[in-house]
C-alpha cells in the first residue's frame, strides 16, 4: 500500500514565519487620502503596535512565539495528503498533493492567524476584539482563539451568510463570542447603509467598516479590530502552511511542486501555501503559482490595480491592490469567503511582478468539482476550497493531454460541513452560472477613478 498521508511530528513544526515583504521591495505601502504613506502611529487605534510592527516589517524570517506554537500544536502540523483517488479517476500522470487545513477546530486555515492575532493583542493589554466575517469561518476562528486566550469577541457577519449559515453563528456562541448580522443597527455606518439599501445582502466591505467603527469607538482603548485576511501580518501567519508542505513534499520524495494552487478571497490561505514557493520562484525555481477567484467577484482577472479602501465606508488606509472598487456589493454566491472586492497588496504585487497567474472559476464548475472530490477522495469541501479543486482538476487534465508527470500542490482550505445549503442548491439544479456583467464592473470601478494611482516598482521581471 502506498502512503497517502505525510505527517510531521510537533517537533518538526516550523519555528519561524516567512515574510515575502522582504523579497518584494517594490510592494507599495498603504497611504492616506492625501497620498502620504501611513505611519505606524496612524494605525494604533485599530491594531496593537506589536502587530503593526509585523505589518510593516521587511525581515525575511519572523520567530513564532513558543506560546503560539503550543496552541497551534493542538492541531498542527496538519497532514499533507496525496489525492490518489482523484488521480485515478482522472487517469492523470500528475501527482496531486493537498495540505489539509480542514482539521483545525474551526474547520479551516483561519485559526492559524486568529490564534496569533489574539495572542499579540492580549500581550498588548487588549481585552476585546471586533471583526467581520463572510462565510463565518473567520468569525468562528477568532471566537475560538479569543475563548482560549480569555478575550471578548464581537463578530459582524455578512447578512447573506448570517441567514445561510446559522450553524456558524452557533459555533461562535459556543466559543463565547457575540455575532450580529451586518449591516446592523449597532453602528452609525450600519444604520446609514440600512437606510440606503434596506434589502442589501451585506458585504465584507460593509462589515469591516462596522467592526472598525466599534473598535475605535471604545474610548477605554481596550478594544482593537482584527482582520482575517488581506493584510501583510495575516498572510505572514499563514505561511506556516507552505513551510510545512515543503518539508512534507521532501519526505514524499518530491523535489518541488510544478504547480501551486489556492483559492483567494482576500488572499490569506493562498498566501499561506504559496509564499514559501514564491520565495523559491524568485530564486530561480520554475513553478506556476495560481490564485483562484470566483467569476462573480473577479478582482484579479477583471479588476484594476489601484489604490482603494479596504472597506466600504473608507475607514481603512488606501491599499495598492487589485480591486473592483470598495462600493462593490457582490451577488450572494455560496462561496461567501470569496466575496471581497479587493486582493491582498502582497498577492496583488506578485501578480504585477508576473510571479502569480490568477484564474477565475464559475460556481457551477466549482460544485461539479466538489462533487467529483466528494465521490473520489470522500471529503466534502468548503465552497471556497472547491475553486482550488476546480483548477487542480483542470491542470491534472492538462498534464494528461501533455503526457507530463507534473506535481500539483493545493491548499485544502476548509471542510464544507457547515456549508451544505450550497450543495443542496446544486443538487436540486437551482445553482446558476454567473459571471459579473461588464456594466456592473465598470460602474463599480468608476467610483475610484479620482483615487491616487498605484505605480508598481517591479523587481523580478
Ligand atoms: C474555507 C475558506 N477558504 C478560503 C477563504 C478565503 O479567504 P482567504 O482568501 O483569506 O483565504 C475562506 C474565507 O472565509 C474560507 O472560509
Amino acid at each position: 500500500m502506498s502512503e497517502i498521508k505525510i505527517n510531521l511530528s510537533e517537533k518538526e513544526m516550523p519555528r519561524q514565519w516567512y515574510n515575502l515583504n522582504a523579497d518584494m521591495p517594490g510592494c507599495l505601502p498603504p497611504i492616506g487620502p492625501d497620498g502620504k504613506v501611513i505611519s505606524p502611529d496612524q494605525l494604533a487605534a485599530v491594531f496593537p503596535m506589536n502587530l503593526i510592527e509585523q505589518e510593516v516589517s521587511r525581515e525575511r524570517w519572523i520567530d513564532i512565539p513558543e506560546e503560539i506554537l503550543e496552541i497551534l500544536a493542538r492541531w498542527r502540523p496538519v497532514p499533507l495528503r496525496r489525492a490518489k483517488y482523484l488521480e485515478e479517476y482522472l487517469k492523470t500522470p500528475a501527482r496531486i498533493y493537498y495540505k489539509d487545513e480542514s482539521v483545525s477546530p474551526g474547520g479551516s486555515h483561519k485559526p492559524n492567524t486568529a490564534v496569533a492575532q489574539a495572542w499579540y493583542n492580549k500581550k498588548f493589554g487588549i481585552k476585546k476584539l471586533t471583526t467581520e466575517t463572510g462565510a463565518g469561518q473567520w468569525g468562528t476562528a477568532l471566537a475560538f482563539a479569543c475563548s482560549l486566550l480569555g478575550l471578548e469577541c464581537k463578530v459582524f457577519m455578512v447578512r447573506v451568510s448570517f441567514d445561510q449559515k446559522p450553524m456558524r453563528k452557533l459555533m461562535m456562541h459556543v466559543w463565547g463570542a457575540k455575532c450580529v448580522a451586518s449591516p446592523s443597527h449597532e453602528t452609525h455606518f450600519g444604520k446609514e447603509v440600512l437606510k440606503r439599501m434596506p434589502d442589501t445582502p451585506g458585504s465584507l466591505g460593509i462589515a469591516i467598516s462596522e467592526a472598525i467603527e466599534e473598535a475605535v469607538g471604545d474610548k477605554s482603548g481596550q478594544t482593537r479590530y482584527s482582520l482575517g485576511s488581506v493584510l501583510n501580518h495575516v498572510l505572514l501567519h499563514q505561511t506556516i502552511i507552505g513551510l510545512e508542505a515543503k518539508k512534507q513534499l521532501k519526505i514524499a520524495g518530491e523535489k518541488k511542486p510544478d504547480i501551486v494552487i489556492g483559492c483567494a478571497g482576500g488572499g490569506s490561505n493562498f498566501a499561506g501555501i504559496a509564499f514559501p514557493f514564491v520565495h523559491d520562484k524568485i530564486n530561480g525555481e520554475k513553478i506556476e503559482i495560481i490564485p483562484v477567484e470566483s467569476s462573480s467577484c473577479p478582482k484579479m482577472t477583471r479588476g484594476i490595480f489601484a489604490y482603494d479602501f479596504g472597506d466600504m465606508a473608507g475607514m481603512t488606509p488606501l491599499l495598492a491592490m487589485y480591486t473592483l472598487g470598495h462600493q462593490f456589493v457582490p451577488p450572494p454566491i455560496h462561496a461567501g469567503g470569496l466575496r471581497y472586492h479587493g486582493m491582498a497588496p502582497m498577492v496583488s504585487h506578485g501578480i504585477e511582478e508576473g510571479l502569480l497567474t490568477p484564474r477565475s472559476v464559475d460556481q457551477v464548475q466549482c460544485y461539479e468539482s466538489a462533487m467529483i472530490w466528494a465521490k473520489t477522495e470522500g471529503f466534502i469541501c468548503a465552497p471556497e476550497t472547491s475553486h482550488a479543486i476546480a483548477v487542480t482538476i483542470e491542470e491534472a487534465k492538462k498534464a494528461k493531454e501533455e503526457g507530463k508527470e507534473k506535481v500539483i500542490l493545493f491548499n485544502y482550505s476548509g471542510h464544507g460541513l457547515m456549508d451544505l445549503a450550497g450543495y443542496e442548491k446544486y443538487l436540486t439544479g437551482k445553482l446558476e452560472r454567473y459571471s459579473l456583467p461588464d456594466g456592473e464592473l465598470k460602474k463599480s470601478i468608476k467610483a475610484i477613478e479620482g483615487f491616487p494611482k498605484a505605480h508598481t516598482k517591479k523587481a523580478h521581471k
